[in-house]
């Protein structure tokens, strides 16, 4: 796929930010309650479906990963940044963390019980988001959970700078539940529940809980 430097410039990106971006969110799960309970109703719908390996896609430093792993989940990160990786790979030596992108999975199809992307989709432009989904459907099993967390709004900013004023050269869409929930349709997934974040707030956000279709 033809990334137009903005997957490259999503890498670089979040290379120069990880160790900060891991210090800023090691703990923040911990004030985040609808975050944690959203996490315990998918961990439970991996189980109910019969449990095996769930990819946390664009993992970041690892910390939802390890949390999901906590609640008995066999999660495992992929990321495109090797810097996050091997940050990941330090914090939480236990858990299995690969460099990889959500655009070109490199694995078997139907081989997953679950996936998760937490504000990971949010740097896809538009018009990957659905090769992205399909991507998501194929390596995932008939039946599977896939959970997806993203900025709420309209229109796209280009981030400049982030996480204690290190530079960074990346694009964040934000977008409308219905729109993602059309895509996630057209990708094979049912969307079964909706959860907006501080609606009210600056900075909304969405959780939506989908499932392949059997
Ligand atoms: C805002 S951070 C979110 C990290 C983590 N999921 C969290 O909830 O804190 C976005 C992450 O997505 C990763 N990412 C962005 N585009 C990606 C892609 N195409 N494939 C894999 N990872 C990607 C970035 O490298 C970064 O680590």
């Amino acid at each position: 796929m033809n990334s137009d430097g903005w997957l490259a410039d999503t890498c670089t990106s979040y290379d120069t930010v990880a160790v900060s971006y891991a210090d800023q969110m090691r703990d923040a799960l911990g004030g985040a309650p609808y975050l944690r309970a959203a996490l315990a109703l998918f961990a439970d719908a991996v189980a109910d479906a019969g449990g095996g390996p769930v990819a946390d896609m664009g993992c970041g430093p690892g910390h939802v990963t390890a949390h999901l792993h906590g609640l008995g989940v066999e999660a495992f990160g992929i990321d495109v940044s090797p810097g996050m990786v091997g940050v990941a790979g330090r914090e939480h030596p236990e858990l299995r963390f690969e460099v990889g992108s959500m655009t070109d999975l490199d694995l078997a199809d139907e081989s997953l019980a679950g996936a998760l992307a937490f504000w990971s989709l949010v740097h896809v432009p538009d018009e990957v988001v659905p090769v992205v989904l399909s991507g998501f459907g194929r390596v995932l099993r008939p039946g599977a959970p896939l959970l997806i967390g993203f900025h709420v709004g309209e229109g796209s900013k280009l981030k400049t700078e982030g996480y204690g004023g290190h530079p960074m050269k990346v694009h964040v869409h934000r977008r409308r539940p219905a729109q993602l929930s059309t895509w996630l349709r057209g990708a094979g997934f049912t969307v079964e529940a909706e959860m907006l974040l501080e609606p009210e707030g600056s900075a909304p956000g969405a959780i939506l809980f989908a499932r392949r279709r059997a």
